[in-house]
């Protein structure tokens, strides 16, 4: 089929360059509203088009992947996350998948960095109180934090990203430390000067900051539970840039609620985009609304290796970005 006659749906507005080089590669169906698909939206583009483009907004569940159109030959996910795609359903359908990482990793470990930083030292609240007309000169004792030098961090996930946010770590002075499935070549350990921890329960009680880098998968599901938050430092703080669904969202709350630890910077949450009106009305906490690779430079370059992949796909190349369920 000539590439011009290729379907490609895509789910979401990206940005103008990648949606003008779509029109001029394929069939390309833009969403100019950029309102979030619905269930039947995505079925109905499931069954019409030969390529998929989604986002983390579409949940493509095995349901969904049983009812599309024989003619859909790719999902392309515009994110490094696939976890609202069922990959092994689309695998033995034979719908290949594809994601775009490695051009958001920066950006995203610069956001956890932000909220690293941010958190400890009560920059929002600080804002907050001076826009409420708060501020009535320099205090020794007025808006305290806490120190970010010298304190240690968790990274719970060493992929791309939680080795951007060990780097960053380390420049800020703070002792790297992580957990991962594998443990890492002694080579980037040595890069992070990081120590692994094969117990996740040992490494977070001796935290003072835990960072959240691990992808969703069924096997990280709730992995920070009620029970583990419970073995967290009283003046712990938690930062979540990958995905809600990997903290316990209800036992976070409560914890926080009980002063059990000291705070959370969250941008993403269980169920977005709801926000549990429990989170805010909490004090000690940053939200950000999903943010982590929100710069036009990532964005940009996340619809380029989407283009990458759907090119060398139609091409019968070896596609960049194919993501094996079984590595999941
Ligand atoms: C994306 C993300 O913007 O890439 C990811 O996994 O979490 C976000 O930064 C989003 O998922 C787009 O699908």
């Amino acid at each position: 089929m000539p590439r011009d006659k290729v379907k490609v749906v895509i789910s979401r507005k990206l940005p103008k360059p990648i949606e003008q080089r779509m029109v001029e590669l394929f069939d390309a169906e833009l969403n100019a509203t950029d309102e979030a698909f619905t269930e039947n939206r995505i079925a109905d583009a499931l069954e019409r088009a030969d390529v998929f483009v989604s986002t983390v907004t579409d949940k493509i569940h095995a349901g969904l992947i049983a009812k599309a159109g024989k003619q859909l030959k790719m999902i392309a996910q515009f994110g490094a996350g696939v976890d609202n795609i069922d990959v092994k359903a689309a695998a033995e359908r034979g719908i290949v998948v594809t994601n775009t990482p490695g051009v958001l990793t920066e950006d995203t470990a610069d956001m956890t960095m932000a909220l690293i930083l941010a958190l400890p030292r009560r920059m929002v609240q600080g804002v907050e109180a001076l826009r409420r007309g708060e501020f009535e000169g320099w205090s020794p004792t007025w808006m305290l934090g806490h120190r970010i030098f010298g304190k240690r961090i968790g990274i719970i996930g060493m992929g791309r990203i939680g080795q951007a946010v060990a780097r960053r770590a380390r420049a800020f002075g703070l002792e790297v430390h992580y957990h991962n499935r594998n443990r890492v070549s002694p080579a980037i350990e040595a890069q992070f000067a990081t120590t692994y921890w094969e117990s996740l329960d040992q490494m977070i009680s001796r935290m003072d900051i835990i960072s959240i880098n691990c992808p969703a998968t069924p096997a990280t599901y709730h992995l920070m539970h009620e029970r583990r938050l419970r073995l967290l430092k009283p003046h712990a703080y938690i930062i979540n840039t990958s995905r809600g669904e990997v903290i316990d969202e209800e036992a976070l709350i409560s914890a926080l609620e009980a002063g059990q630890i000291a705070g959370a910077g969250l941008d993403v949450f269980e169920n977005e985009p709801e926000i549990n009106p429990r989170l805010l009305a909490l004090k000690n906490v940053i939200l950000i609304p999903h943010m982590g690779s929100a710069t036009i430079e990532a964005r940009t370059e996340m619809g380029e290796k989407v283009i990458i992949n759907i090119k060398n796909f139609l091409d019968g190349h070896m596609v960049p970005d194919r993501v094996i369920p079984d590595l999941i």
